[in-house]
């Protein structure tokens, strides 16, 4: 089959050999706290303290974390694949971007992004943002939050997504562990316009029956190595 469209979905995996903490941990926390306490729009309401304070100290963390292998051998694949392709990451960090990746979508928004909830501009954020931010755009203080997607929030950009999936041969998913939607539903989306699809995950995802292939391990092996493959391949030119 000649895979000219490539579709690729990563989660907090890809980015956990690089010292940020996946969600999902054994103890069912989050960096210590209940996802419901700091990823909510209820969260924020109530508590706007504590919901800034998470995300300003993950925003801090960034400064002191780097691409890995991974990252690398996807903005690689990136800049080198003729073809279609599109990273579609539910990791708010930056490291794709980092590492050279272009053709990517965040579609659960960035920690270096701030959103103002009184005249809705979006813009980029470094630093602590804290509840006394004010908008660099009109002024007000005390209304931007951080430009994440949380829960009963829907994600950035699905109908470029939906689009770019429903074209693809090849659904490839890294380090997500199937538990969030509609971004776990991808994998049937792909496969329904006859996509091939392909896991690479420390453990099958909750959403590995729906693959072709799983390979388990670790992201910074298997997709440095999977990229060699994919390259060795390239599209034929004028095919479909
Ligand atoms: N290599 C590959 N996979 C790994 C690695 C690694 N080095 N380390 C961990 N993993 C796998 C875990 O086994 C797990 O299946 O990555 C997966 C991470 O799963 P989650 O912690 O659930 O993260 P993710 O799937 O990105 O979460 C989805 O949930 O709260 C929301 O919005 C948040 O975007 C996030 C979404």
């Amino acid at each position: 089959m000649d895979m000219r469209n490539i579709v690729m979905l990563t989660g907090a995996g890809v980015s956990a050999e690089s010292g940020l903490a996946t969600f999902r941990g054994p103890d069912g926390l989050w960096e210590g706290h209940r996802v419901e306490d700091v990823a909510t729009p209820e969260a924020f309401a109530r508590d706007p303290a504590l919901v800034h304070a998470f995300y300003d100290a993950r925003r801090e963390k960034l400064g002191t974390v780097e691409p890995n292998a991974a990252h690398l051998a996807l903005a690689r694949l990136d800049a080198e694949w003729p073809g279609e392709l599109l990273l579609v990451t539910q990791n708010v960090d930056d490291l794709h971007e980092r590492a050279g990746s272009t053709r990517l979508v965040h579609m659960h928004g960035e920690l270096k992004k701030g959103w103002c909830l009184r005249c809705n501009e979006r813009f980029p954020w470094a630093g602590p943002m804290g509840t006394g931010a004010e908008c660099p755009s009109c002024g007000t203080v005390g209304l931007v939050r951080p430009d994440i997607v949380w829960f009963d929030e829907m994600p950035y950009e699905m109908e470029r997504i939906e689009d770019a999936l429903r074209r693809c041969d090849l659904f490839v998913s890294i380090g997500t562990s199937g538990a969030v939607y509609p971004a776990a539903g991808f994998v049937q989306t792909a496969r329904y316009v006859g996509a091939e699809a392909l896991e690479m995950n420390l453990e099958p995802s909750l959403a590995s029956v729906f693959f072709n292939q799983s390979r388990v391990g670790r992201a910074s092996e298997l997709v440095p190595q999977w990229v060699e493959e994919v390259l060795a391949s390239p599209p034929c030119k004028g095919g479909d």
